[in-house]
């Protein structure tokens, strides 16, 4: 097989069911190593319940996710993080009064070594680990463009600087797969591009494999390397950004919800 093309994380028939809803129903695709995949449909199609499958927030009832190849069943959800899975939430969750170095320190404490005790006790272990997290997080900072506004609170800066801060919380802990949950919702078109660039300098300068919620069809569809649409819980098309584009199915459910 070709290294380019292996699987990170294999879908694989996966089912969640709410009451009466069935929010998945037997869906099934890959993300290739080093790519960029879209994952689409419209509202309450499954998009997120997929994402909290995979942070293992939610249960599925039927089928299995493989992550480099062991099945995500077996992992806790406190051992997501660590196995190399980071994500970002539809909502915004930020601390407003906190700067955006801090912020994105938040993402990391998740994977500090040091115990509850040690941590009580100011050990010289902490204060290490704590100037370690720091040096990385203004690492991450200079990355995304931010060192500007590295020490300001983030609750005063513009929307599409806290999207990036969100980013940044999300690769605090050096995931391989970074799972984005509507970055681009209520930016502007300037703000759009920037993040898309942001996007593909993960890809291609971090070398994070990215799995994209998005409702911006043009930035889904000038970024993704493949794109996976969902409608109702199940798969409806896969493939290349224009077959996706142009599928029937695809255009029927967009229509169909208006
Ligand atoms: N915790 C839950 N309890 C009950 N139903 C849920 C729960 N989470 C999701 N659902 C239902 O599952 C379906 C899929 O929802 P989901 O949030 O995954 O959609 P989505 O594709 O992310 O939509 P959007 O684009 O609006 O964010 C919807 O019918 C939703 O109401
Ligand atoms: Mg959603």
């Amino acid at each position: 097989m070709n290294g380019a093309q292996e699987a990170l994380l294999s879908v694989r028939g996966v089912s969640v069911r709410f009451g009466g809803i069935r929010a998945l129903d037997g869906v099934s695709f890959d993300v290739e190593k080093g790519r960029i995949v879209g994952l689409i449909g419209p509202n309450g199609a499954g998009k997120t319940t997929l994402f909290n499958c995979l942070s293992r927030l939610y249960e599925f009832q039927e089928g299995e996710i493989r992550y480099e190849g062991r099945s995500l069943v077996e992992v806790p959800r406190h051992g997501i993080a660590s196995l190399g899975i980071g994500r970002t939430f539809q909502n915004l969750a930020l601390f407003r009064t906190m700067s955006v170095v801090e912020n994105v320190m938040v993402g990391g404490h998740c994977r500090t070594s040091t115990g509850y005790i040690a941590n009580m006790l100011r050990l010289p272990s902490v204060k290490a680990e704590e100037a370690q997290l720091r040096a990385k997080a203004e690492e991450l900072v200079r990355f995304l463009r931010l060192e500007h506004v590295a020490e300001l609170p983030v609750g005063g800066l513009p929307f599409g600087y806290q999207k990036r801060v969100e980013l940044g919380r999300g690769l605090i802990s050096d995931p391989k797969l970074l799972l984005l949950d509507e970055p681009a919702a209520g930016l502007n078109h300037e703000e759009l591009d920037d993040l898309g660039r942001t996007i593909m300098d993960i890809r291609d300068r971090l070398g994070v494999t990215v799995l994209l919620v998005e409702h911006h069809m043009s930035l889904v569809m000038s970024i993704s390397d493949k794109v996976v649409a969902l409608d109702f819980g199940q798969k409806i098309a896969e493939g290349t950004p224009a077959e996706v584009q142009n599928h029937p199915d695809v255009i029927r459910a967009y229509l169909g919800t208006g």
